[in-house]
């Protein structure tokens, strides 16, 4: 109950993405806070006050007018330890910055001297336009928290960055702001992450590649970050990267090995999220390959000569040192945990984190997954499907689990360990 008694005010704007707030408002009541839901007249078209009544410490708050106490406007924001606004409209970004309060959320605001976290969700060209930048950045320079949007499909069925952050990672960014949040309990150590899957060129134009979008690894990144890593991310994908980060882009196992392989032995743990291609053309064509010339040495069929790629995860098991962390990724669609375990042991790792890549209802480019973290200890921990960010902070539970038995250490971060379940999990990456 990292938010016991913890009161905060969340503020709800006329977005699309308000039905998400929902969400943020049930992680933060699971938390342990007291959360009073305040929506503005535009939040009220997008989703329904009773959701939030239902949901929240205290029925919502629409007006400055419908309020018993004769001072209404101040009082929200100055009993709140913390206010929140998700999602934040540039209109809404705009009256917090020049002091204007017209409505109960912006008085709120004006009114308070707890923290403020808005999270900001519109199109990529509102979002990028200069008057919101700088709206955003007055705010910053007065102690705004902004937890920017992430790329993804937005209202409309476009494409771009400025949808809303996950509401787990506006929950840890409160928890954060408030100071209970992610225990720091990878503080110093050095964790190298890959993601994304690898792309082998067939010609200038082609590759064989695979439906990785590398979402995981950037959650298990971010994670690390906030318990106190120093973070190398070796990557494919070109996902916005966790602030802190020291960013490698890659494109194929080959360039994938050759940016992980010599930065290994710095590196106190190691996730191997990437799916790395087992194969690749074993010839590349130095010009776009014409459809004939495919053609021609097999009366018709196109044939596209394979070579293994070189599975350098089995080289970091071999040379891991004392006190390293190896983990590797799984991805199956029989058999999930028999698999995993002969693919621990074969690589010499300390956890593979197993994934159903099968399961119905979720897949390699979704948000959320389900995995079973097969330890070489010979536990296997269920963690059923949710988020990547909370699949992630399981993962590096049990990495600093495993941590903390190898140095004799007591843990410090006061997470339970994993409970062993039964191996039922299903996965996407
Ligand atoms: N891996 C690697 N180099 C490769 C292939 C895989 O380092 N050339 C790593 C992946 O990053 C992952 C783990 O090995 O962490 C398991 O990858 P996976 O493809 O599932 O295992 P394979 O051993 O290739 O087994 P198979 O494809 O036969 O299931």
């Amino acid at each position: 109950m990292s938010l016991a008694g913890r009161r905060i005010v969340l503020g709800v704007t006329g977005g699309i993405a308000a039905y998400k707030a929902v969400e943020v408002c049930r992680r933060l009541i699971d938390a342990g806070a007291h959360v009073v839901p305040v929506l503005t007249e535009g939040a009220t078209h997008f989703v329904g006050e009773t959701t939030f009544s239902a949901l929240a410490s205290e029925p919502v708050q629409t007006s400055l007018w419908h309020e018993a106490s004769p001072i209404p406007h101040t009082r929200l924001g100055q009993t709140a330890d913390l206010v929140l606004v998700a999602p934040a409209t540039s209109r809404l970004l705009a009256a917090y910055a020049m002091g204007y309060s017209d409505d109960l959320l912006t008085a709120t605001l004006v009114a308070t001297r707890a923290p403020v976290v808005v999270c900001p969700a519109m199109h990529t060209e509102m979002w990028e336009h200069p008057a919101v930048q700088a709206n955003l950045e007055t705010l910053r320079s007065r102690g705004v928290v902004v937890v920017p949007p992430a790329e993804g499909r937005l209202a409309g069925g476009d494409v771009g960055t400025g949808r809303l952050a996950e509401p787990a990672d506006i929950v840890a960014a409160v928890e954060q702001v408030l100071g209970t949040g992610t225990a720091r309990d990878l503080e110093g150590a050095r964790v190298l992450v890959t993601a994304g899957g690898t792309r082998e060129a067939i010609d200038p134009v082609r590759v064989i590649t695979n439906r990785s979008s590398g979402k995981q690894g950037y959650a298990i990144a971010a994670e690390a970050l906030a318990r106190g890593a120093r973070v190398t991310l070796v990557t494919t994908a070109s996902l916005p990267a966790p602030a802190g980060a020291e960013v490698v882009a890659v494109v194929s196992a080959a360039d994938m090995e050759a940016a992980v392989v010599p930065r290994a032995g710095d590196h106190d743990v190691i996730v191997m999220a990437a799916a790395v291609a087992d194969f690749r053309p074993a010839a590349v064509a130095d010009h776009k390959l014409k459809k004939h010339e495919l053609a021609a040495a097999t009366d018709g069929a196109p044939v596209i000569v394979l070579e293994p790629t070189h599975d350098f995860l089995v080289d970091l098991g071999r040379e891991k040192r004392p006190g390293q962390v190896l983990v590797g990724f799984a991805a199956e669609t029989t058999d999930l945990v028999a698999n995993a375990r002969t693919k621990l042991e074969r690589k010499n790792l300390d956890l593979i984190v197993a994934n159903d890549v099968s399961a119905p209802g979720v897949g390699f480019e979704h948000d959320t997954n389900a995995v079973v973290l097969v330890r070489a200890d010979g536990v296997d921990q269920d963690v059923p499907l949710t988020d990547k960010r909370s699949v992630a902070r399981a993962v590096l539970d049990a990495v600093v689990a495993m941590r903390t038995t190898s140095t004799g250490d007591q843990p410090t971060s006061g997470r339970p360990e994993p409970r062993p379940t039964s191996p039922a999990g299903k996965e996407h990456v």
